[in-house]
């Protein structure tokens, strides 16, 4: 037995929606609370894969955890164990952001590589590079694992990132809080879950100032004890909501957003010919006509998300004229473009980082990969939009980030759900 998502395209979306809590910031917040004294409740935690495979590893390691209605509970104090072993974290990439909490905890952390979606290389040398300026002792030689160890001479210091990596920010983030002393972050990614981690780390105590900005300076070393904190909504979730509504010309109202984190999609999706109206945390999504060609480029934030790429151009792909989405984040974040070809889209891949896209009348449904977990989102919009029935298969990738789905879909009209082959 494997499960499908099956998807009967060809009905507007239309009615309201509530968005879920945002899987990147609960993914660093969650191993953020084993920093403290105390324990902590982390309110508007989203019910994926992510998030369960965290909780199994925070109980291997001796927390208790307790998780319902979107709450959860995390109780650091019996925390004994600093080693994870590969199968724990193998499907998730923030693993790694128990490095610094183990060590700044434990003094010591073995954690696997990080795994999560196949989308290029994902090299951790920004994080290697953080941990080490602030003194800690990192090996990576066995290309398998990470072992960081705090040495005499771990306290603040300046660490200058070679690009705006999330995972660095936050890996360097979370261990500066428990160096002593000053650390400045230059370089700083600024993407929303970073200023929601550096809001958490504050809540429990930590002096952190600048996220969101280029730099963040923090002070390090003072205790932390747990804390009752809300995450933000999922940028990504909301974006491919509304991108699904402009998709099958519907009429979508998503609520409990911050549409300042979706300027840039918001700005390309007006360029297209959608309508798009936001007030206070509602952002409603409108589209009667074809769309027009545009041209996008990923960036990091507050520049269009790598992680709307993949969505948008599954919307792309049926439309007047020619569009041009260009990736620059990631070196493998076309490979879904052959599942859209099977569906009956026109879309070139030029120097591996541009798809051209030839916006054609209409796609058929049929058998489709999700080839991770945004590619997955691609295969929701496009089904949406196809005549006839889609049965995605590779269903693990959409758990893995996107809460009940099926349900929200239907709720605004769609023909959606997961079933059992
Ligand atoms: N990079 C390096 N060296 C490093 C770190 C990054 O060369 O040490 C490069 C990467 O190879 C990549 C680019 O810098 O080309 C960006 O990587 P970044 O570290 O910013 O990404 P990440 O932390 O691995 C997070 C999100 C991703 C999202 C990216 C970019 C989490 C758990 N993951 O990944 O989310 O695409 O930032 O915004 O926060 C997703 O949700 O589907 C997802 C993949």
């Amino acid at each position: 037995m494997s499960e499908i998502l099956r998807i009967r395209g060809g009905r507007p979306l239309n009615g309201d929606v509530w968005v879920s809590g945002s899987k990147n910031a609960a993914v660093a917040l969650i191993p953020a609370a084993l920093l403290a004294d105390s324990p902590s409740t982390i309110d508007n935690i989203p019910d994926i894969d992510d998030v369960d495979c965290y909780r199994n590893i925070l109980e291997h390691l001796g927390a208790k955890v307790r998780f319902e209605k979107g709450s959860m509970y995390i109780d650091p104090r019996g925390v004994n164990k600093n080693e994870l072993h590969s199968e724990m974290v193998s499907r998730m990439r923030a693993s790694y952001y128990l490095v610094p909490t183990l060590m700044g905890r434990t003094g010591r952390a073995v954690v696997p590589m990080p795994g999560g979606c196949n989308i290029g290389n994902r090299r951790i040398d920004q994080t290697v590079n953080g941990l080490t300026m602030l003194g800690a002792k990192v090996d990576i030689s066995d290309g398998v694992t990470i072992r960081a160890e705090k040495t005499d001479m771990y306290g603040g210091n300046d660490v200058r990132l070679a690009m705006p990596s999330v995972g660095a920010t936050i890996n360097t983030m979370l261990a500066a809080v428990t160096a002593p002393g000053e650390t400045h972050i230059y370089g700083a990614a600024k993407e929303p879950h970073i200023v929601d981690t550096a809001n958490f780390l504050s809540s429990m105590g930590a002096k952190v100032k600048g996220a969101g900005t280029d730099v963040i300076r923090i002070t390090g070393g003072v205790p932390l004890h747990g804390s009752n904190y809300t995450v933000i909504p999922d940028q990504i979730e909301t974006g491919t909501l509304m991108i699904a509504a402009a998709a099958t010309h519907g009429d979508v109202r998503i609520h409990g957003t911050i549409p300042l984190h979706m300027e840039a999609l918001t700005v390309k999706l007006l360029e297209a010919g959608v309508d798009v109206r936001s007030h206070d945390d509602v952002i409603e999504v409108s589209s009667a006509g074809i769309l027009r060609p545009i041209k996008l480029k990923t960036q990091y934030y507050p520049g269009f998300p790598t992680d709307l790429q993949q969505p948008m151009t599954a919307l792309l792909s049926v439309g007047w004229g020619t569009s041009q989405v260009t990736e620059t984040i990631f070196e493998n974040r076309f490979v879904y473009l052959d599942e859209l070809r099977r569906m009956g889209a026109s879309i070139d891949l030029v120097s591996n980082a541009t798809a051209v896209i030839q916006g054609v009348e209409k796609l058929r449904g049929t058998a489709v990969t999700a080839t991770d977990l945004r590619a997955g989102a691609a295969m929701i919009v496009a089904a949406l939009m196809a005549d006839g029935v889609s049965d995605i298969s590779g269903v693990q990738f959409i758990h893995r980030g996107y809460e009940h789905i099926d349900e929200k879909l239907r709720a605004l009209g769609a023909e959606a759900e997961f079933v059992q082959i």
